[in-house]
């Protein structure tokens, strides 16, 4: 019989600031690249028409996860999250099941990170005004993560003004146009991802993008003319080139592998920085280990007895 930890999602964000998040993702991608985690491709199973269902694995730190996560674009219109998900921690010596976690609260907190962790990486130096492109579950994170890495002032856009105007308000940030979003020194864009939000004419050498919103097949949020235009950065190839924002561009013949630089590479110096006199762009599809990062981080915290969690034996 296993004896299963419960974290719930309140208890995931009271025990991982935006501050940790963003030091415990960065060792991830680092670890990863170093070859010391290990992540199979995520894999999708569509459930059409509303969206998808994907499986995430991921192993390291004596741990190995699996994420069970959904994205249904429409929910959003019926008062339901966009992303459900749920996280089987198990104890990767023994397979022995450790925790349930909340897979929400985790993605939300991950995803959040990447944006300062990418644009330290590949910004240049003085970069420091944001624009939000999408104010809803995971831009509000992307925009906390950014200000706790010291990023900003901002202006954050979103299709439903409401929803801007009150992200603004939590940091002293101002609500905009999508133009002026677009214009900062580092842009977020975290829409569903069905239409461009940022096109040529926004982009200028020595900006950067980050490309959020687009995480699986047929969804893009630059045009091709403004992705083209850029210098590419990837957290993954594998899954950026199936279901990420330059897969339009890798369909077309005009991206290929080596033109594509991950984040792990750039974090651990296989790779180093190169500008070009080009926009640069990240493409986050969203990895496993970046959820492990937070899994490790929780499951040092409920070790200590700093959560208070639930057993349940199944
Ligand atoms: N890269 C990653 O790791 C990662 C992680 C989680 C979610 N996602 C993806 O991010 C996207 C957003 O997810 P969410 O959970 O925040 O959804 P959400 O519905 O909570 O937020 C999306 C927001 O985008 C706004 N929007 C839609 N079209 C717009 C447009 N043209 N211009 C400006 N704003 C627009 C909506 O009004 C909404 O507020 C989804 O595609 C999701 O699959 C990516």
């Amino acid at each position: 019989m296993a004896s299963l930890r419960l974290i719930d999602h309140d208890a995931v964000l009271a025990a991982v600031s935006p501050e940790q998040a963003i030091e415990r993702v960065t060792e991830g991608f680092k670890r990863f690249a170093c070859g010391d985690w290990v992540m199979p491709s995520k894999v999708y199973l569509d459930a059409p028409p509303g969206g998808d269902f994907r499986a995430m694995p991921a192993r390291g730190d004596g741990l190995a996860i699996v994420k069970w996560v959904t994205s249904f674009p429409g929910n959003s219109a019926h008062g339901m999250p966009v992303v459900y998900g749920t996280i089987i921690v198990s104890s990767a010596e023994s397979g022995e099941p450790l925790a349930l976690i909340d897979g929400r609260a985790v993605t939300a907190l991950r995803t959040g990170a990447v944006a300062p962790i990418a644009t330290r990486a590949i910004a240049p130096e003085g970069a420091r005004s944001v624009g939000i492109i999408g104010c809803g579950l995971h831009g509000a994170w992307v925009a906390r993560c950014m200000a706790a890495a010291g990023y900003g002032d901002g202006v954050v856009f979103d299709a439903t003004e409401s929803l801007a105007a009150s992200l603004a308000a939590e940091f002293g940030w101002r609500a905009g146009t999508r133009a002026e979003a677009a214009g900062q020194d580092v842009v977020c864009t975290i829409t569903p991802g069905s239409e461009p939000v940022v096109t040529a004419a926004d982009l200028r050498p020595g900006q950067h993008i980050n490309a959020l919103g687009a995480d699986g097949p047929g969804k893009s949020e630059l045009t091709p003319e403004a992705l083209d235009s850029c210098l590419l950065f990837c957290d993954e190839w594998e899954q950026a080139s199936h279901g990420g924002e330059i897969t339009g561009a890798v369909a077309r013949g005009v991206v290929a592998r080596g033109d594509v630089t991950e984040l792990g590479w750039l974090l651990t110096g296989v790779s180093s920085m190169r500008r070009d006199d080009k926009p640069t762009l990240f493409d986050s599809t969203g990895l496993a280990i970046q959820d492990l990062a937070i899994c490790t981080a929780l499951m040092a915290k409920l070790a200590a007895g700093e959560i208070d969690a639930r057993s349940v034996d199944l």
